[in-house]
């Protein structure tokens, strides 16, 4: 549990080698309880293999990960995910030939009890907590659709629907929106903007319009380490940034020399 000052995530001199390529590099980063921070950088910088090592779906070759001031550094995943940490489920976890609200339900059962009690009261709890996170997802009116019809962007959604569904504390999201037309990009705004200030939310995202409109701290990684970290409008103004990026992400290099956000 929180003590009530230990940050939500504390990762200290973490350190993944694959061989001679150093995937992620010696990466020490706080997030404060409720913040939203956005993890960029250019392709292979290892934000995912930062989140990996952070979910415990890989094992570090150096440093620690705690979370809420516990060590969880040899913690399995399903045991940090226990504690609150969950990372989107992938597409796979998605059963098309089920309805939205049954797909929600298989996670809130996990919480609010066991399908072996169908008629319950904590399947009752069960079926509250998924309308619940259809609702915060903007699905709420497409829970008995079959989720096999749902748009690419209203698929992300319901993948957080399901990651909300087991009442996360730290919420991890990689990429998002990739894929997702300007709508629906638009709409997942929203939807990360909306969500409670008790889930802290880390977001590895390409679009910069995206980063700048959810998150309140950037930690930008180039070659596995991390070379700013700040508020949205101190890395714009990082020099260093601009010249990581610059050729690299044309998108970033307008917006820096610019500096008009959309
Ligand atoms: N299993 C692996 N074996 C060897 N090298 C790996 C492995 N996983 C990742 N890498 C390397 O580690 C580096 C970081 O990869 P990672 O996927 O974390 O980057 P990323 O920032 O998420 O990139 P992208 O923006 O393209 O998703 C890359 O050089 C990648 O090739
Ligand atoms: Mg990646």
């Amino acid at each position: 549990m929180s003590d009530g000052t230990s940050p939500a995530l504390a990762v200290s001199a973490l350190t993944k080698s694959y061989g001679s390529v150093v995937a992620v590099d010696d990466v020490t980063l706080e997030v404060a309880d409720g913040q939203r921070l956005a993890v960029i950088g250019p392709n292979g910088a290892g934000k995912s293999t930062l989140f990996a090592l952070v979910a415990g779906t890989l094992r570090p070759t150096a440093g620690a990960v705690s979370l809420f001031g516990e060590d969880v550094t040899r913690l399995r995943d399903h045991q940090r995910a226990r504690r609150g940490l969950v990372k989107t489920f992938q597409h796979s976890s998605v059963f098309t030939a089920m309805t939205l609200l049954d797909n929600v339900l298989l996670s809130t059962q996990r919480t609010h009890g066991r399908a072996s009690r169908p008629f319950g009261r904590s399947n009752r709890l069960a079926v509250e907590a998924a309308r619940r996170s259809l609702e915060q997802v903007g699905l709420a009116d497409r829970a008995g659709v079959l989720a096999g019809s749902l748009s690419h962007g209203e698929r992300r959604q319901l993948e957080v629907a399901l990651a909300l569904g087991v009442n996360p504390r730290v919420l991890m999201l990689d990429e998002p929106t990739a894929g997702m037309s300007a709508a629906e990009t638009e709409r997942f705004v929203q939807l990360i903007s909306g969500l409670p200030r008790e889930i802290t939310v880390l977001i590895i995202e390409h679009d910069l319009d995206v980063v700048f409109s959810v998150a309140d701290r950037v930690t930008v990684m180039h070659l596995g380490a991390v070379i700013e970290s700040g508020t949205p409008d101190e890395v714009r103004a990082s020099e260093l940034v601009q010249q990581t990026y610059l050729g690299a992400t044309p998108e970033f290099s307008d917006l820096t020399q610019g500096g008009t956000l959309r």
